[in-house]
């Protein structure tokens, strides 16, 4: 693929970082986002990368951040829907506000950022659109109703997309990965870690870089004929 350009969301840390290291490794331009301000040229040692600090929530700082690329003609090829949050709570105790926060950060954004690119990469008949799911959009977790939902619907639309833009040459897939060592797991107290340990077949956390090769992977060539999936990177704990 010749001008190979990724947009990443959640680019300050864990996951999409990774995810953006690997693939500036492999040869991409990368944009990201995240609501901090950072030096993204610093943290990944090199220019062919470009950071708009910006939260993906807000549709009119969205928009201009398209604008944006549209001037320096770089509009991406390929998508990570990368960015998300927890507002973990029981469902009885839980309020308005943690409920539409998790929706809007991890399901209403992709809406916003796929809006965005979709008319593009179907003009160049090629795209790849991958989405950072959860098992926990597959198994459900108590405590975690809006974040479950919010991953559930984004199979669904990540499903229905592939339908309509399959023919287009796009494919549009989840990635659900089980625990990964991030900012977001490390809060476990070593009993919590112990009974997580014990539901993963692989009797550990995975690490970033095992989501982020499966990333590399869909959006090269070799992941062509793959759309509307779900894959889980999770040492075994959703089939178990
Ligand atoms: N770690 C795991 O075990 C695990 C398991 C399953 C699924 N996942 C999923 O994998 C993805 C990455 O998780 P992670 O563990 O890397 O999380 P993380 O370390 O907490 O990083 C989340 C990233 O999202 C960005 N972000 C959050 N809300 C945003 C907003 N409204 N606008 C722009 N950027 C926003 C954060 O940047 P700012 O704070 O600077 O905005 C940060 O870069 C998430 O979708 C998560 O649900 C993680």
């Amino acid at each position: 693929m010749d001008n190979k350009i990724v947009f990443i969301t959640g680019i300050s840390r864990g996951i999409g970082l990774e995810i953006a290291k690997q693939f500036i490794n492999n040869g991409y331009f990368v944009i990201g986002t995240s609501r901090s301000k950072l030096d993204l040229n610093t943290m990944l040692e090199s220019d062919d990368c470009l950071h708009f600090p910006l939260d993906i929530t807000d549709r009119a700082s969205v928009s201009k951040c398209l604008d944006q690329l549209k001037k320096i003609d770089k509009l991406p090829n390929v998508l990570i829907n990368n960015a998300g949050i927890t507002k973990d709570q029981l469902f009885l105790r839980m309020k308005d506000d943690e409920w539409d926060d998790v929706i809007n950060s991890n399901l209403t954004s992709a809406f916003n950022i796929t809006k965005l690119f979709i008319k593009f990469m179907v003009k160049k008949r090629f795209g790849r659109i991958i989405n950072i799911s959860s098992v926990a959009g597959l198994m459900g977790n108590p405590g975690q109703v809006n974040y479950s939902a919010s991953k559930a619907g984004l199979g669904g639309f990540t499903r229905a997309l592939a339908k309509e833009v399959a023919v287009r040459n796009i494919t549009v897939n989840c990635i659900a990965p089980g625990f990964i060592e991030t900012d977001m797991t490390n809060n476990f107290s070593e009993d919590e870690l112990k009974n997580i340990f014990n539901q993963i077949p692989a009797n550990k956390m995975g690490n970033s870089r095992d989501v982020a090769d499966l990333a590399l992977f869909l959006a090269s060539p070799k992941g062509n004929y793959i759309t509307g999936q779900t894959i889980s990177v999770d040492g075994g704990l959703y089939m178990s």
